[in-house]
């Protein structure tokens, strides 16, 4: 079953390809941080307005990547939550014209839960019960699979995401935005001992994260007691000390609410991705842990880390094979995941 996946939810026009639910055919994805780079953050309405202008071309491109056409497409995969409403909207009513002119069942896909699909699009991806860290810019949440559709929510967090974090430090600290992989650089030149971050756990089992205590601290580590944002370094302080200790702070919490899951649940395998396992602190540290605990450790290639559509592909092929398919009524449902 060939499978069209769409993805628009939040700055990244992504379509894809997919066979089976595993060989990638084609996954073209256009990013919009040109966009977004002057405001620091993803601004919504740039963001709807720049998946209309990219939609066609990216779509026009997967297909002749995949060398086929419409009617070689069993089925058309689109992830209609969580997200941007308007950004969401855009490839929700491409993916319903597409459906509805070319005779093609629609599936829905839930945007997070794909992220924990994308080691599935591995020949040797995890074996199921699975314990996932989906880490990015709009979720930080862990999440229990017995099989690709059946997914338990069993942490998220309750301020920021782990990658907003990254993104809000770095531009607090003048190094651009996306601010996850400038963080990644800065952190390599500095020392992680510098400064003592909190590590927000929350309650003894607590699989809940919260990353806006940690923000806090950075803003007045960097620029001094109750500092605003805008304001300057504080004469003494080096960036590459303040991004490696915020980032060891970040780590440090991921893998300890990762190891928690892993304890409750007993997987047989671990997934994490989302932006932020790009991260070459987490890689590292992700690997030295489970070699610890023996338990087994997937984490896709980078490309498939990030927002793409080869993800939204792949589980909407074990959503259409199930029968899982939506009509036209189908709505996009911003609502970030929350248990
Ligand atoms: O999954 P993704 O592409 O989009 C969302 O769904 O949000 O994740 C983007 C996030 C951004 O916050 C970005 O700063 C972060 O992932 N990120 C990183 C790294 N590369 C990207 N965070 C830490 N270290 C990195 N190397
Ligand atoms: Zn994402």
């Amino acid at each position: 079953m060939r499978v069209l996946g769409i993805d628009t939810s939040c700055d990244e026009t992504a379509v894809a390809i997919v066979d089976d639910g595993v060989r990638i055919r084609s996954n073209i994805v256009a990013s919009q941080t040109a966009v977004h780079e002057a405001f620091a953050g993803v601004v919504p309405e740039l963001a709807s307005r720049a998946h209309l202008d990219a939609f066609l071309p990216i779509l026009e491109r997967a297909l002749e990547e995949a060398s086929c056409t419409m009617d070689d497409v069993d089925a058309i995969a689109v992830t209609n939550t969580p997200g941007l409403v308007g950004a969401l909207l855009v490839g929700l009513t491409a993916a319903k014209t597409l459906a509805w002119l070319h005779d093609k069942p629609l599936v829905a896909v839930n945007h997070v839960e794909a992220h924990l699909y994308a080691a599935r699009l591995d020949e040797d991806g995890p074996v199921d019960p699975v314990v996932g860290l989906i880490a990015s810019g709009g979720h930080t949440c862990l999440m229990r699979a017995d099989g690709p559709t059946a997914i338990e929510l069993i942490g998220s967090t309750i301020d920021d995401a782990a990658g907003e974090a990254f993104d809000k430090a770095a531009a607090m600290l003048g190094l651009g935005f996306p601010g996850g992989k400038a963080i990644d650089d800065a952190a390599r030149d500095g020392d992680p001992t510098r400064f003592d971050f909190p590590r927000t756990l929350l309650a003894r089992d607590s699989l809940d994260f919260s990353f806006s205590g940690l923000k806090t601290a950075v803003l007045y580590a960097a620029k001094g007691p109750n500092a605003r944002r805008r304001a300057p370094l504080l004469a003494d302080v080096r960036v590459e000390d303040v991004a490696a200790s915020f980032q060891r702070a970040v780590v440090d919490v991921l893998i300890e609410k990762l190891d928690r899951a892993v304890r409750r649940e007993r997987p047989r395998s671990v997934v994490i991705g989302g932006g932020v396992a790009a991260n070459r602190e987490l890689r590292a540290r992700a690997t030295e842990w489970a070699s610890g605990t023996g338990v087994a450790l997937h984490v896709p290639p980078i490309a498939l880390c990030v927002d793409n559509a080869a993800m939204i592909a792949g589980l909407g092929y074990h959503h259409a094979v199930a029968g899982n398919v939506a009509d036209l009524e189908l709505d996009a449902d911003p609502t970030p995941i929350r248990r």
